[in-house]
């Protein structure tokens, strides 16, 4: 599979083949994955970190399982704990683990470029696991994964992204891969949650949940990211709720088999009711972690495999 890169910072600039490989490697752990086998010997004697220098639980934990399940040594690096908090520069921490070798470095990190710059110094295989408010590519091929396995296709549907679209790399990344694989994607929210290069990026945006929802196939709400924002820029989590939260009676201005997604971590109450959430019949949302997993297999295979040609 040729990617554009030996590493993977962005959904930006993939082509719907480099896609779909991706996604038809990921059906393959899936379906490994479910009969408890592993694959130990694809990753051994490879060495995989995870950075994160910001909270996560499924991304994160969804890696480490990734990685161990094709036999990778995986050490989770606790930036809390490390030399980071004497003043260590995230270059010089790089260059640090990279001086041991590592073969694959998981980089979640606030600041947007923060991975690409890594990239630049590192011998290994960087993998953004989310910057700031550019990309998250790995979300992104799994909510794909998620929507193709469900509906048998992403060229057609129409999606709507609803929420707080400004702070969301997860949006971004989304965008890219549905647009670049022929899916309508809308966008939904409050103008001040809206990036004002929203319909450069191909896709409508609407203002009124009802009118967001009118037909989606697919309804994918993002969490109010209080902690990115530095005003008011929503009046309160209950007047949020109220006109850009998701329960059924809006649920029902969707298709009639509407499907519902949220990358977590959920607010509810606050972007989604859990009656939604929790709807085994219209929510995908545990199905979403499941198919991360099979997702970074499939990123971690290929990228490991692009770099045992190049040795
Ligand atoms: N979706 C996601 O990135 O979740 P985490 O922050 O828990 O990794």
């Amino acid at each position: 599979m040729n990617l554009p890169s030996r590493h993977l910072l962005a959904i930006e600039g993939l082509h719907p083949p480099q896609i779909a490989n991706l996604l038809d490697l990921a059906e393959s752990y899936v379906l490994l994955n479910r009969s408890g086998k592993t694959q130990r010997d694809l990753l051994r004697g490879r060495t995989l970190i995870n950075l994160f220098f910001e909270d996560s639980t499924r991304t994160r934990t969804s890696f480490e399982l990734a990685g161990k399940r094709l036999g990778a040594d995986v050490i989770n690096m606790s930036v809390s704990s490390s030399s980071v908090n004497k003043g260590e520069t995230l270059l010089d921490t790089a260059g640090t683990l990279n001086a041991m070798q590592c073969d694959l470095l998981v980089v979640r990190h606030d600041q947007s470029g923060a991975p690409l710059l890594l990239a630049q110094k590192v011998d290994a295989a960087v993998i953004n696991a989310g910057d700031g408010l550019h990309e998250h590519p790995t979300q992104a091929l799994l909510d794909a994964l998620t929507i193709r396995r469900r509906r048998g296709r992403l060229q057609g549907l129409t999606v709507a992204i609803c929420g707080d679209i400004l702070h969301s790399r997860v949006a971004r990344s989304n965008i890219h891969l549905l647009t670049t694989m022929g899916s309508r994607v809308r966008v939904v929210g409050p103008p001040t949650l809206i990036p004002a290069e929203a319909a450069r990026l191909g896709v409508e945006v609407f203002h009124t949940m009802d009118e967001g929802l009118a037909g989606a196939d697919i309804v994918m709400m993002l969490r109010l990211q209080k902690e990115r924002m530095n005003g008011g820029l929503v009046p309160s989590a209950r007047e949020y709720f109220r006109f850009f939260g998701l329960d059924a009676a809006r649920l029902a201005k969707a298709a009639p088999d509407a499907l519902v997604m949220h990358p977590g971590p959920m607010n509810r109450g606050v972007e989604i009711d859990s009656a939604v959430a929790d709807d085994p019949a219209r929510s995908l949302i545990r199905e979403q972690v499941e198919m991360g997993v099979a997702v970074r297999m499939a990123v971690l295979d290929t990228l490991s495999r692009r770099a045992r040609r190049n040795v």
